[in-house]
Parts: C-alpha cells; sequence; structure tokens
C-alpha cells in the first residue's frame, strides 16, 4: 500500500476489506440455509406422486405392470411452475413406465426405503424422489422428477431477505466509519494549522494540552526537535559572537599599530610596531586556519564518501622535521613510538587532528620538557597517543576545553581555544573516541584517540601505501 495515502483512505481499506470478506461468508451461510429450507419445503410434495404411483405396482406373471391410467399420472405431473417427469424401473434396471433419460438412483435402495438427490435430465436440473417398492424377488424403482424453478425462486427470495439487511448495515458502517475518520483527523488538520501559521522565528514548544493521546507523541517529538534546533541556534549565534570577538582584538590592534607606524620617523621604533603588526597578522591567519577547519570538519562540511585506507604511522612521520624544530627551537625532546596502525578515513582532517595535538603538547609544555607520539593498534582499534610533561590539564577542566573558543585560566601561549573541538569534532567524523589522562609519569597530559581498525583484508599493498598519506 502506498504510505503517502491518506489516513481516511487507509483505514476505510482495512474496514471494507475484511466487511467484504464477512458479507460473502454470511451471504454463503445464508444460501446455504435457504437451500435446506427450499429442499425441506418440496421435498416430500414430490415423494407424494412417487408414492402414489408405487401403490399402482404389480406383478402380472413374470411382467411388474402399472395398472394407472395415463390420465391419472398426467393429474400427478401437474404443476404450476415446474416440469415434472417421473420414470418406473423394473427389479433389473429395466425401464417399465416413464421417461427413458432419467438415471437410476445414486445409491442402492432398500425396499419400501426412498432417498431424494440431484441430477440433471435432458440439460435442466432436477430435483428427483426414488422409492422402492417391494415386488417378489427384487424392489421396483419409482422416480419423480420435477425442474428447480420454484426451489430456485424460494431459494433467491429467501437469500435476498437475509442478505439485504447485511449489505445494508456494512454501506451504513463504511459510510459512518468515512465520516467518523473525517471527524476524528479534525485535531490534525487544526495541528496543521497551527504549526502553518507560525513564523519562521518561532521555536517555542508547541502546546501538547487538549490534543488527542494519539497526537501528543508527535507532538512531544516535534517539541524534542525544536528544543535541539533552539540549542543548536543558540550554539551557533554565541559560536559567531566568539568568532567575531576573537577576530576583532588582533584587527583593532592591527589597524593601531599600522596607523602608529606610518606616523613613525624614527626605524627603531617602526621595527618594533611592524613585529607587533606580524604577530598580530600571525595571531588572525591562525584563527582563519582554524575556524575554516573546523568548518570542514562540522558534520555539515564536504565530505569524502566513506574515507581511504590511512596509515597513522605514516601520517605521524609526514611531517617529523617541522616539528623536530619547533622542539629543538623549545628545547624539549620530542619522541616518536610509531607501528603499524591503518583506519579509514580523510588524511587531510587527520593530519589536522595530529597537527593541533601535538601542537598544543609542543605549545603548553615548557622548555627541558617531553613529548612522545604513538601509534599502534590494539585488539579492533587503531590508536594515536601525544603524551607530554607539561603542566596537565585539571580534571574539572577536561570536559570544557573540548568546547570552542575554551582556554585554562592560567594558558600563557597564543592560541584560540579551538584546537581541541576541531579534535573532537574529525576524531566523531571518524567514529573515533577521545581519552583524556594525566601521563602515567603522573605529571602532564596523556590524550589517545582511538579509531576502529581497518581490517586487515583492506590494508593496502607496500607499493599502494605512499598514497595512504596523501
Ligand atoms: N597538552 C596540554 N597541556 C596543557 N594544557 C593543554 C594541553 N592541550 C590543551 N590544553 C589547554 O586546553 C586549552 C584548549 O586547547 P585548544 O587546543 O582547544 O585551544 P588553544 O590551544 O588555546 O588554541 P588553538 O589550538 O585553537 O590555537 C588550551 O588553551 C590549554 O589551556
Ligand atoms: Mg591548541
Amino acid at each position: 500500500m502506498n504510505a503517502s495515502r491518506s489516513l481516511r483512505q487507509r483505514l476505510t481499506y482495512w474496514l471494507v476489506g475484511p466487511l467484504i470478506l464477512l458479507v460473502a461468508a454470511g451471504t454463503f451461510v445464508s444460501y446455504r440455509t435457504a437451500l435446506d429450507a427450499a429442499n425441506r419445503a418440496y421435498d416430500s410434495a414430490l415423494l407424494d406422486p412417487a408414492l402414489a404411483i408405487a401403490s399402482h405396482i404389480h406383478r402380472v406373471g413374470s411382467r411388474i405392470d402399472l395398472d394407472l391410467p395415463s390420465i391419472a399420472i398426467d393429474a400427478l405431473r401437474i404443476d404450476t411452475e415446474d416440469r415434472v417427469h417421473y420414470q418406473v424401473l423394473g427389479p433389473a434396471g429395466e425401464l417399465v413406465a416413464g421417461t427413458p433419460q432419467l438415471s437410476a438412483p445414486p445409491e442402492r435402495l432398500e425396499s419400501d426405503n426412498h432417498m431424494f438427490y440431484d441430477t440433471t435430465l435432458e440439460g435442466e436440473r432436477v430435483r428427483v424422489a426414488a422409492f422402492a417398492v417391494a415386488v417378489d424377488d427384487g424392489a421396483v424403482i419409482v422416480q419423480v422428477a420435477e425442474t428447480l424453478i420454484k426451489r430456485d425462486k424460494m431459494v433467491m427470495a429467501l437469500l435476498i431477505a437475509s442478505t439485504a439487511p447485511q449489505l445494508l448495515i456494512a454501506f451504513a458502517a463504511v459510510a459512518l466509519f468515512w465520516f467518523g475518520i473525517g471527524r476524528g483527523l479534525v485535531p490534525l488538520d487544526r495541528l496543521r494549522e497551527e504549526i502553518a501559521a507560525r513564523s519562521p522565528r518561532d521555536l517555542r514548544p508547541v502546546p501538547e494540552d487538549g490534543k488527542p493521546q494519539e497526537v501528543r507523541p508527535l507532538v512531544s517529538a516535534l517539541n524534542q526537535l525544536l528544543s535541539r534546533l533552539n540549542a543548536a541556534i543558540d550554539s551557533q549565534q554565541r559560536f559567531i559572537a566568539n568568532a567575531a570577538h576573537q577576530l576583532r582584538t588582533p584587527l583593532a590592534g592591527l589597524k593601531t599599530h599600522a596607523e602608529l607606524a606610518r606616523r613613525q620617523p624614527s626605524t627603531l621604533e617602526l621595527k618594533s610596531l611592524l613585529d607587533m603588526i606580524a604577530g598580530e597578522t600571525e595571531r588572525t591567519s591562525h584563527l582563519i586556519n582554524q575556524l575554516l577547519t573546523l568548518a570542514r570538519a562540522e558534520p555539515g562540511g564536504i565530505q569524502a564518501a566513506g574515507g581511504e585506507p590511512v596509515s597513522l604511522h605514516q601520517l605521524a612521520s609526514r611531517d617529523v622535521r617541522e616539528w623536530v624544530q619547533r622542539a629543538v627551537n623549545k628545547n624539549i625532546d620530542l619522541g616518536f613510538e610509531l607501528e603499524d596502525a591503518w583506519t579509514l578515513g580523510e588524511p587531510l582532517l587527520l593530519r589536522e587532528l595530529l597537527a593541533n595535538l601535538l601542537d598544543n603538547a609542543l605549545a603548553y609544555t615548557g622548555a627541558g620538557g617531553s613529548v612522545t607520539v604513538r601509534t599502534h593498534e590494539h585488539g579492533g582499534d587503531a590508536l594515536l597517543e601525544i603524551e607530554d610533561n607539561g603542566p596537565g590539564i585539571p580534571e574539572s577542566e577536561r570536559g570544557k576545553v573540548f568546547e570552542r573558543f575554551y582556554r585554562l585560566a592560567a594558558t600563557e601561549a597564543e592560541g584560540c581555544g579551538l584546537g581541541l573541538s576541531i579534535v573532537a569534532e574529525i576524531a566523531e567524523r571518524h567514529d573515533g573516541r577521545i581519552d583524556l589522562t594525566t601521563s602515567p609519569g603522573g605529571r602532564g597530559t596523556l590524550i589517545r584517540v582511538i579509531f576502529p581498525r581497518l581490517a586487515r583484508g583492506a590494508v593496502p599493498t607496500p607499493e599502494l601505501r605512499q598514497h595512504a598519506t596523501r
């Protein structure tokens, strides 16, 4: 059944189908009853002429004789509606009198017994009464057959009398049902009007009071959706406000410092102003980069279908030289412990994830500290771990640092607070989990990103592997 067909039509079809079956079954039962009644009413009347004929059968020598004048027989055959035939069969089944075309009874008849049965005579349906009369050495069968005209009339009359009310009730039921469903669906129409009349800005919940019980779950689901939509719009607005605020600060600095620089005659002063401008420009472009990455990682962002096999090992070793250079500049001991770990995903986003985690570790760990990057597989997981022995993230802050623009109060190093939210978005997009704990050394941060491991059979052969970390 077409899913979009109207409820009223669906419900009516569900009613009409079984109703037709019921009426058909009722009609069949009525027909059988009417047939029985007609047979009972007319069968005994049909037996009478057979008995009358039987009483006039005698044995004359070796012959069976019917001593009934033809005028009497004709009188017995008189009927206003049906044609009546008779037949007398001798003990050996030979025709003694009457119609030769009538067949013998379907069963053997004992003497003085009678039976009724249906058969055809010259192509016409007939009802037959058969009676067996005893003569010395056997039984003579007397049969009287009549056509079914008056019986059919009676059956038809009885059938109409019992079926017509059934049909009437069925039609009335369908009509009432059709009307009733229409009335019953009025609350849905009202709800539709109520929602259609709203302005697009009105995301208040739809009142559930006064709605029928069946509609309430629908309204409640709609309200849940509205409240989620509200929350999403709220967070979007907060995000835009935060982003605008974050952009405004370095841009205002940039403008002021550029103004000052223009009026500056001293080259030394000019140089320090230009340094500030360079710093502010870098912060702005970093923020814009982070915003763009976040937009790409969000659920609505561009997504390659299904992703491709990615080796976390190769991903981590790709930009080793740059990272080591940064670590050396800060006097941090950066180590890599890389084992094969394959997952399915988007290499560019996974690189961003790693870059943000490594950037944090290097940014927030003090000089003389150490940072370790690990990749390995464990059971059904492909793991990426970044461990440092820096200041660590207090337990109470571990949920919040994944929020956008959230930074720990004491953080000195520059940043805009988007790195970990980017990490969270990318991990979620790859069905990954993030585990944020204290390093086993009791100090510093250990962040573990757990991806689903790529099945062994799906790992590319070595020749293809260089493409996996594009
Ligand atoms: N490895 C770490 N050690 C200590 N604190 C950390 C570490 N990683 C993150 N944090 C804290 O969590 C905060 C949020 O980190 P996140 O990467 O989201 O933002 P950010 O580094 O401040 O800015 P961005 O990465 O966008 O430039 C950081 O400001 C810092 O206070
Ligand atoms: Mg960061």
